[in-house]
């Protein structure tokens, strides 16, 4: 995803002429499933209007402007997550179709026409929606199509052969393409996601190998300060290569926290292992930073009024990752489910806006609808309130007691330009990268001309 979103933002408040016409915020009884159904299924309403991919000429898969492709990978998850908490089936041909068409050649999630905006944050994200479609037993693609895991082991093996141990002792760069801005910086939504994925492949194959790349990925976070060696667990943004990653962009996201905890929680849950375990409980206590009166909120933006388009969504992926976590480690569960049920009915009640009446705000402990809308505020709000059911429902499968995707270990690792790690870039791939380039600047210079004549 690209750094700067202020546009976006400005199209969104220009579009703000909606009006409340009906004031009916949802109220949602905890303890009574239909109520829940009816709430969500009008948020998740809400979330299928940003769709733009049924209607004639548009593209499968994608939400209308301004949402980047990696956040239709994130929608994609979080409408998994509707049908299988909820029992609602109403989106699943438009969820297989939307995760099928957006492979890309390789089936690796790498569309060539993602190539100006695909990092390997953006990769991962769709990877994460085909992991859970796994885990969950979603409905198999046909036998002629890739399969749920075929796909995030691809996403997995190609992220894995970017591991640029050449600076910074390893670790990811954020971007996959030389001409992406932020090439040189090493995050941590990237890192942790890689994490996240090869955990949950551990669980679901029980393939030591990648519990082996979870744990080197984990380390090398941990020794460039990704995550805090202090009192608390925090995690952080990323790191410059430029000064060998020895200074930390300190910013706290929901999401980066969750992806920790999460992969922390399916390997503990894999292993048993005690070190796991820990893990999984210091990034739990070091998530309260993200609650106010056990109401979740993005921290670093919220109260200022500065979440841009992207970090609007953040807070979905997180409900999402707590309510796995729940499932998979016992001692997690009375924190998590607190914190779940209060954002959940706080939430309710934001959505209240909107010309249908029910359109959910970002600021969950505002009294009513704060105003804010977009594809992030139904993401975020429908995850929370799906995930008041994490307990009832069965944990992440596996492939030996439930999951019914195959795979394949060497997924993704045919050799392909995209696919390869900047370390062993062909000569191929460099005249692909630089022919790019060269298009992109002639295109620059064709925009500059036109606008001075
Ligand atoms: C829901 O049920 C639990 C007991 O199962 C009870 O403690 C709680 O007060 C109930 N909540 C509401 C909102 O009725
Ligand atoms: C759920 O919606 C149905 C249909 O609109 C309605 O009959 C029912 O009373 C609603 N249930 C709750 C608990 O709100
Ligand atoms: C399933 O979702 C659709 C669309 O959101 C909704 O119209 C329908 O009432 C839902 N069904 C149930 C049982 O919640
Ligand atoms: C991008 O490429 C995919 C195939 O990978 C194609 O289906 C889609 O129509 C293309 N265009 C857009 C705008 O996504
Ligand atoms: C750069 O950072 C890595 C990871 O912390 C470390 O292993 C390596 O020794 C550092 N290199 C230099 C030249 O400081
Ligand atoms: C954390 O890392 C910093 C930087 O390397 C170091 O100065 C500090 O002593 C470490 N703190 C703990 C508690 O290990
Ligand atoms: C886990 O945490 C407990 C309590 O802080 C500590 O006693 C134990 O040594 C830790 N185990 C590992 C493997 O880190
Ligand atoms: C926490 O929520 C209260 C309202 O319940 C609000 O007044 C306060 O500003 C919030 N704190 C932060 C840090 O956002
Ligand atoms: C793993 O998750 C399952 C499903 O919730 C649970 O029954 C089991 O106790 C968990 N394993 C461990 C080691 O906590
Ligand atoms: C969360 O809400 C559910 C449904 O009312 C209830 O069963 C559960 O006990 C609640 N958990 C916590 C920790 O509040
Ligand atoms: C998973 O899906 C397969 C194929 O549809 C089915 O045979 C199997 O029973 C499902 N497993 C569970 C646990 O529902
Ligand atoms: C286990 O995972 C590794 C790493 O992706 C892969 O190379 C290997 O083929 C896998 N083994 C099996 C039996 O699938």
């Amino acid at each position: 995803m690209l750094v700067s979103k202020s546009i976006s933002t400005f199209l969104l408040l220009s579009l703000a002429s909606i009006l409340p016409s009906q004031v009916s915020a949802l109220t949602l009884d905890l303890n009574d499933t239909e109520s829940l159904q009816n709430a969500t299924s009008l948020v998740a309403y809400g979330l299928m209007d940003y769709y733009t991919g049924n209607q004639y000429g548009k593209t499968v898969g994608m939400f209308s402007d301004p949402y980047y492709w990696w956040q239709a990978g994130g929608a994609w998850g979080s409408m998994l997550d509707y049908w299988y908490y909820m029992n609602n089936d109403t989106y699943n041909d438009d969820i297989m179709a939307a995760l099928l068409h957006q492979t890309g050649d390789d089936n690796d999630y790498v569309p060539l026409n993602q190539s100006t905006t695909e990092g390997n944050d953006d990769q991962a994200f769709w990877g994460i929606a085909v992991m859970t479609a796994a885990e969950r037993n979603f409905t198999n693609p046909p036998e002629d199509q890739p399969q749920w895991l075929y796909l995030a082991q691809a996403v997995f093996n190609t992220m894995a052969m970017r591991w640029d141990s050449d600076t910074c002792g390893g670790g990811l760069r954020w971007q996959i393409f030389i001409w992406n801005s932020g090439y040189d910086y090493k995050n941590t939504v990237s890192n942790g996601a890689l994490f996240h994925i090869a955990s949950r492949l551990a669980r679901y194959t029980g393939n030591q190998s990648y519990v082996d790349w979870a744990e080197k990925v984990y380390d090398w976070m941990y020794d460039v300060h990704l995550i805090s060696n202090g009192s608390y667990m925090y995690v952080y943004d990323g790191v410059n290569i430029g000064d060998n990653c020895t200074t930390v962009t300190p910013y706290q996201w929901t999401y980066n926290q969750g992806l920790l905890l999460s992969g922390c929680a399916y390997l503990y849950n894999f292993t048993g292992e005690e070190l796991w375990h820990n893990r999984t409980k210091n990034l739990l206590t070091a998530a309260g930073v993200f609650f106010n009166n056990s109401i979740l909120y993005e921290a670093a933006c919220q109260g200022h009024n500065t979440c841009n388009t992207d970090q609007r969504s953040f807070k979905a992926y997180f409900s999402r990752f707590l309510g796995t976590t729940a499932q998979l480690v016992p001692e997690t569960r009375n924190q998590i489910m607190h914190w779940i049920n209060t954002s959940a009915v706080a939430a309710a009640q934001s959505c209240s806006g909107g010309t249908d009446g029910h359109t959910c705000g970002i600021n969950w402990f505002a009294d009513g609808w704060d105003g804010m809308y977009g594809l992030g505020e139904q993401m975020a709000a429908l995850e929370i309130m799906v995930n008041t059911k994490a307990l009832s429902k069965a944990a992440p499968y596996t492939s030996s007691n439930g999951g019914s995707s195959v795979g394949d270990g060497a997924a993704g690792t045919e050799p392909h330009p995209t696919n390869l790690a900047p370390l062993h870039i062909t000569k191929g791939s460099r005249a692909g990268a630089g022919i790019i380039t060269a298009v992109i600047g002639i295109s620059i210079v064709t925009c500059a001309l036109w606008l001075v004549f």
